[in-house]
């Protein structure tokens, strides 16, 4: 492990991917002083020719870690832009943990849930086999695989179903609830037979710099505890904002998209667990966001 996240002289860390959702809740959780917050502009994963002069740069000014929570996340389009995909969430990884490695810089990289299979009868643990379904799903597992291989002690942090500042299905929902209560949109219809591990960006952040504070290194799995379907993270959230509309459970059938989705794709957390960092019931992460300044609940969620 490099240092010290709290040295207070110097911002230690750089996040990339800023404006994503997992990006501005770290950005949030840091603080202002210690962090370098790095957008598509000031760090662009399909530059790499960029790379070094930026992280030189950061290593020159006393910084310590990188958080890469940036990534191509629009999983439907990896399939049609499968170079792309891959330039963003495989090659980028690989060549930012091979600078930080040659730097003494120690690198966050975050991972999914997609890397597995679709079918399991037990929450899946950081070793169990790979076998990712889409092309989302594989150019992350070579991106982790090529963190790995560069920097054997990075920190590698697999998360899933993540809702925070930003588009997701928990603000998608509520947007379109709101509309079926209004009497103006169609009725909804949400998959009952993906089951996941839903996630708020603010505690997954929380929760991954208490695993650097820690000093652990290696693969993690990490996610607010709980298993829940698509139709109950919706009828939870619908409840939750006092919107009383029927919402149908459906097969992932009804639904064809580009990309399959894994049908159990629930995280083990007890790696984390044991490391002292256990998060908040996806319930509870639910009742958070929808209470924070980001919450759809506060009028962008139409
Ligand atoms: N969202 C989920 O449900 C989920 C589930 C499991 C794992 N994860 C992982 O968690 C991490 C954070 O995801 P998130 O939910 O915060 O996703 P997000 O909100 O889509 O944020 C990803 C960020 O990466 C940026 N980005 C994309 N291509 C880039 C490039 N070439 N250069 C620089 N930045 C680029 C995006 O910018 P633009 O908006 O400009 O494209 C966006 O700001 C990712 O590693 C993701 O794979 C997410």
């Amino acid at each position: 492990m490099a240092g010290d996240i709290d040295n207070a002289d110097t911002p230690g860390v750089a996040v990339l991917g800023a404006d994503g959702q997992l990006g501005r809740a770290l950005c949030r959780a840091l603080g202002p002083g210690r962090v370098l917050a790095w957008g598509r502009e000031e760090f662009d994963l399909e530059r790499p020719e960029s790379f070094a002069a930026r992280l030189g740069d950061l290593r020159a000014s006393g910084g310590e870690f990188v958080v890469n929570a940036a990534a191509m996340t629009a999983v439907d389009r990896c399939e049609s832009e499968t170079e792309l995909a891959w330039r963003v969430n495989a090659e980028a990884p690989g060549a930012i943990a091979e600078l930080c490695a040659n730097l003494g810089l120690q690198l966050v990289h975050v991972s999914t849930d997609y890397v597995f299979a679709g079918r399991g009868d037990r929450p899946w643990r950081e070793d169990d086999p790979t076998a990712p379904l889409s092309v989302y799903g594989k150019s992350k597992l070579a991106g982790e695989e090529r963190v790995r291989a560069a920097q054997p002690d990075a920190l590698i942090v697999r998360t899933a179903w993540v809702f925070g500042d930003g588009g997701n299905f928990v603000r998608t929902i509520l947007g379109a609830a709101s509309r079926a209560a209004r009497g103006e949109g169609p009725a909804l219809r949400v998959v009952d037979d993906q089951r996941g591990s839903p996630t708020y960006a603010q505690h997954l952040a929380e929760g991954i710099l208490a695993l650097l504070e820690a000093g652990e290194s290696g693969t993690y799995h990490l996610a607010n505890s709980g298993v829940a379907s698509w139709w109950e993270l919706a009828r939870a959230a619908t409840q939750a904002a006092g919107l009383e509309v029927p919402i149908e459970a459906v097969t992932s059938g009804a639904f064809p998209r580009p990309a399959p989705r894994p049908a159990w794709s629930v995280l083990d957390l007890s790696r984390a667990e044991r490391a002292g960092v256990l998060l908040p019931s996806w319930q509870k992460g639910l009742r958070a966001y929808l209470e924070s300044p980001e919450s759809p609940l506060r009028g962008e969620g139409e």
